[in-house]
């Protein structure tokens, strides 16, 4: 596996690739490599002939006072992930190599930033736009992989490549969760023994929320009741918001008529966990 660490270098790399006709797969992330990752990472290795992961932790997507300085980096550990799984290439690039000295643009998607992920986090969309839009063009892939965990962000992602005429594929896995359904994710790491031991509980009120729609209850204050009931049940978590949608425009729905997005955001001290589900209607899945 070839470590790179020029957007140069490694724009030159995919280039000579795609000249001689192979398909590049891309899987962007922060490091700190979980199961979550190595799933996206075995999907995107069935569908091209070379893949490249990107490890940056990108520091335009954290507020001023969100947790950059102490987010989890694992350098060798991811190396060893992705050399285990067949990654021809880790792109790690400096924080200098992508924003240099008089760096200015910023893209935006103001109407999917506009709410849940974006009231709680101001600036993140825009930094996780231009980030992802740098490293399209940086890696030049012809295939990116994003997780569902993240949902907004791959709404947020294939708008903007729709929208901007990238000629990427989007591809959105499935969340992989721990044994007791909490999503996996790097920041997990920050849960004290306590505060681990409750933090399915976020999955648990989705999951509930789910079942009463497949069971016919489509007025969503009844089923924003059964979920916020079922967070209700361990005091120590604070609900940030619990929202039922819709899944192409993120607007909350009063009636469930045919397919929903549950979104849900809590906190548990100083962490925060967010997580999703998507459901259809029992009359939907009988058509
Ligand atoms: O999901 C992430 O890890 C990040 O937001 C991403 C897409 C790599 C951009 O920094």
């Amino acid at each position: 596996m070839r470590i790179i660490r020029s957007p140069a270098t490694m724009t030159a790399w995919s280039e000579r690739l795609r000249r001689e006709g192979v398909t590049i797969g891309f899987v962007p992330t922060m490091g700190a490599l979980h199961t979550g990752h190595r799933s996206l990472i075995r999907a995107a290795r069935l569908r091209c002939d070379a893949l490249v992961v990107s490890i940056f932790v990108n520091p335009t997507q954290f507020g001023p006072t969100e947790d950059l300085t102490r987010y989890p980096r694992t350098r060798l550990k991811d190396h060893a992930l992705c050399r285990a799984e067949g990654v021809d290439v880790c792109f790690e690039p400096t924080s200098t190599a992508m924003y240099p000295e008089g760096f200015q643009t910023t893209v935006t998607v103001p109407s999917i930033a506009r709410r849940w992920e974006g009231d709680a986090r101001p600036h993140h969309f825009s930094g996780v736009a231009t980030v992802v839009t740098k490293l399209f063009g940086i890696v030049r892939p012809h295939l990116a992989l994003f997780g569902q965990k993240d949902f907004q962000q791959s709404m947020l992602v294939r708008q903007l490549t729709r929208d901007l005429n990238l000629g990427v594929e989007i591809i959105v896995r499935p969340t992989v969760r721990e044994r007791d359904g909490l999503a996996m994710s790097s920041r997990n790491v920050y849960l004290s023994m306590g505060e681990r031991a409750v933090a399915a509980t976020l999955y648990d009120s989705l999951r509930a929320g789910a079942e009463a729609i497949r069971n016919g209850i489509v007025d969503t204050s009844a089923v924003h009741a059964i979920m916020v009931n079922t967070i209700g049940q361990e005091p120590a978590i604070r609900v940030d918001y619990l929202a039922i949608c819709d899944p192409v425009t993120l607007d909350p729905l009063s009636l469930v008529t045919t397919k929903a997005v549950l979104l849900g955001a809590v906190r548990l001290g100083s962490i925060r966990l967010i997580d999703n589900l998507i459901v259809s209607t029992r009359s939907t899945r009988n058509r």
